[in-house]
């Protein structure tokens, strides 16, 4: 449980810097710029709240998880090998939107409000809480996508 915790934590931290980065990139565009910056501190906020989950009494606050370890850890890889291209050659506005949207949409199936099968309810009401954040980042991003690019099918 408490390494399921840590790999979801290490990949919220990984997606923060992921939209730093890309902020960093599309910095002419003040607008996409704040959007990304905006997703970033959602991202670190995430990552605090997985966090503090590591450090309920695991007994008492969970039944189980309903996904396999290999898959998170096949999605934080994924991540950390778009952060490492970013970081070598900083994408355009478009890729960084195309980047950003597909992560998000993989993460939200394996996301801790989805992955998780609560004891408490109020705990569970926090989390899918979370989960319904990065419905929303999705969002966002199609919307941002759509305005200026052509629909993503
Ligand atoms: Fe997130
Ligand atoms: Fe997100």
């Amino acid at each position: 449980m408490q390494e399921f915790f840590d790999i979801c934590s290490e990949i919220e931290s990984t997606m923060c810097l992921i939209y730093r980065r890309m902020a960093h990139a599309v910095r002419g565009n003040e607008k996409l710029q704040e959007l990304m910056l905006q997703l970033a501190k959602d991202e670190a906020d995430h990552a605090n709240q997985v966090r503090y989950a590591r450090v309920l009494p695991q007994s008492e606050s969970f039944a189980g998880v309903k996904i396999g370890k290999s898959r998170l850890e096949l999605l934080l890889l994924k991540a950390q090998s778009l952060l490492r291209d970013l970081e070598n050659d900083p994408p355009t506005e478009k890729h960084a939107l195309l980047k950003a949207i597909e992560l998000e949409e993989e993460f939200i199936g394996v996301h801790v409000g989805t992955a998780v099968e609560f004891k408490d309810e109020k705990l569970k009401e926090r989390f899918s809480m979370l989960a319904r954040d990065d419905e929303k980042h999705v969002g966002t991003l199609r919307a941002y996508f759509n305005a200026f690019y052509s629909p993503v099918t």
